[in-house]
């Protein structure tokens, strides 16, 4: 076991690292942005294909990201850099957390803009404002929240403003218990709006739509997207498990901790399906139609259902508040780095890494209004970082965590961290880490690329 200790406190328990992460994973990746990257890619195949990734790619990346900042015990950048001296690699492998914690970043500039939405929407329908009786007004609504500039700044200001907060006075005190009260009410909710989207929408279409696919659909860059999810999701190569893994207790067990971590946030991601698509079918809602899923369907739901209004305003708060936790998370990696490296006063950091994102996060703002007609290839500026983000940058960073893991981190090593003692599991992670996730993520990067040149 290393003996290094972190500089930033300790979780107090495995349950408060477990908490900690899943409050990291669950968060828009899962309610807001599943349901969409399942309509945008034609249903059930993208679902079996996604599920598939999370547990055969997601599941050991974790594992592997885990271990690497625990052996570490410092910021992603740092802990890339010790680690690679410790096991005589490259020099260059310093730059997979450089990657890791860019695209982190990177994330968070237009996670907060859609956490912005989320927030707008928990304080309109606690106003008494209708966000729409049919498919037509609540398309109205979204597209007049998204049109305003100001108004779009002004919330992505206050989000961000809030996870800085946090992050600046600590992560490891205030996030177990928060997230303690957050988790299991959003889950409650989501229970409760899947037994009214069963009752009141069209529940037999949305089961076929999610669960039956068609294995002649599967094409690579259906694949590259389910991955790009199952990374997302699960936050995956951003250094933020690496620095979740860094405050983790020498003796919790890395394996057993993943796993209800990643179990915890598919049943998230399939609740939030199960509410989103017998609704959006019910009211004949395009499922196809992007990041606007979700808002225009949502409220639906809530006008027609005795005390929507207060329920709405509850869920929708707690969307923000499970934002928030991923957001925190987001944030942490690069505030570690500046605290441990540059030594500013964790305050003084957190507000100088929010500061950056949220001068970055003004562009994807200011996409759905002021700055509409500007093109970049993959559609406007927020389209772009997504885009780039998820399909280039994860699949990247998941990569070369793999290769560290797998092969210049030497079997001793990774073995004591890991604990041998689950044995013929322990193989299964090995050969995932080694074998299966560079040769699907090289495999499905090179076919996506071949079939752009081609086409
Ligand atoms: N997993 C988070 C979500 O689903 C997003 C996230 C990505 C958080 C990477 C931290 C790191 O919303």
């Amino acid at each position: 076991m290393s003996q290094r200790r972190s500089l930033q406190g300790q979780w107090s328990s495995r349950f408060a690292f477990v908490l900690a992460a899943t409050g990291s994973a669950i968060g828009l990746g899962s309610i807001w942005r599943f349901p969409f990257a399942v309509g945008e890619n034609g249903g059930g195949t993208f679902v079996a294909t996604y599920l598939a990734a999370v547990l055969c790619l997601g599941l050991p990346l974790m594992m592997a990201e885990v271990m690497l900042g625990r052996r570490g015990r410092r910021n992603p950048i740092t802990t890339m850099t010790l680690l690679s001296e410790e096991e005589a690699g490259h020099r260059a492998w310093r730059w997979v957390g450089v990657l890791g914690v860019a695209t982190g970043l990177l994330i968070l500039s237009y996670y907060s803009v859609i956490a912005g939405w989320t927030l707008a929407y928990a304080v309109r329908l606690a106003s008494g404002a209708t966000l729409g009786v049919d498919a037509a007004s609540a398309a109205g609504a979204f597209s007049a929240l998204r049109s305003d500039p100001l108004e779009a700044l002004l919330w992505h200001s206050a989000f961000l403003g809030a996870a800085a907060w946090v992050v600046g006075r600590g992560v490891v005190d205030g996030l177990e218990r928060a997230v303690t009260v957050t988790m299991p009410l959003l889950v409650v909710l989501l229970v409760v709006l899947v037994a009214w989207a069963a009752r009141h929408g069209d529940l037999e279409r949305a089961l076929a739509y999610l669960f039956e696919g068609d294995a002649a659909r599967v094409d690579p860059p259906m694949v590259l997207a389910a991955f790009a999810q199952a990374f997302f999701t699960l936050s995956i190569g951003v250094g933020a498990l690496m620095a979740y893994g860094a405050y983790l207790p020498a003796t919790t067990r890395i394996g057993g901790a993943s796993l209800t971590i990643v179990a915890a946030n598919c049943f998230v991601s399939l609740l939030a399906g199960l509410t989103i698509f017998p609704l959006a079918f019910r009211h004949g809602i395009d499922p196809a139609q992007g990041e606007g899923l979700l808002f225009t369907t949502l409220p639906l739901a809530f006008v027609a259902m005795p005390g929507g209004r207060l329920f709405g305003t509850l869920f929708f708060l707690l969307l923000v508040l499970a934002a928030l936790g991923s957001a925190i998370a987001l944030l942490e990696p690069a505030v570690a780095w500046a605290v441990e490296r540059r030594a500013l006063v964790r305050p003084r950091a957190a507000l100088a890494v929010a500061g950056l994102v949220w001068l970055l996060g003004i562009g994807s703002a200011l996409s759905f209004n002021l700055l509409a007609g500007l093109s970049f290839g993959h559609g406007d500026l927020f389209d772009s970082v997504e885009f780039v983000t998820s399909r280039v940058l994860l699949p990247l960073s998941a990569l070369s965590l793999s290769l560290f893991a797998g092969w210049v981190m030497c079997r001793g090593a990774s073995n004591e961290e890991l604990e041998v003692g689950i044995g013929s599991r322990y193989g299964a992670w090995r050969f995932a880490v080694r074998w299966l996730a560079p040769a699907a993520l090289v495999g499905a990067g090179a076919a996506v690329l071949v079939g752009w040149l081609g086409g």
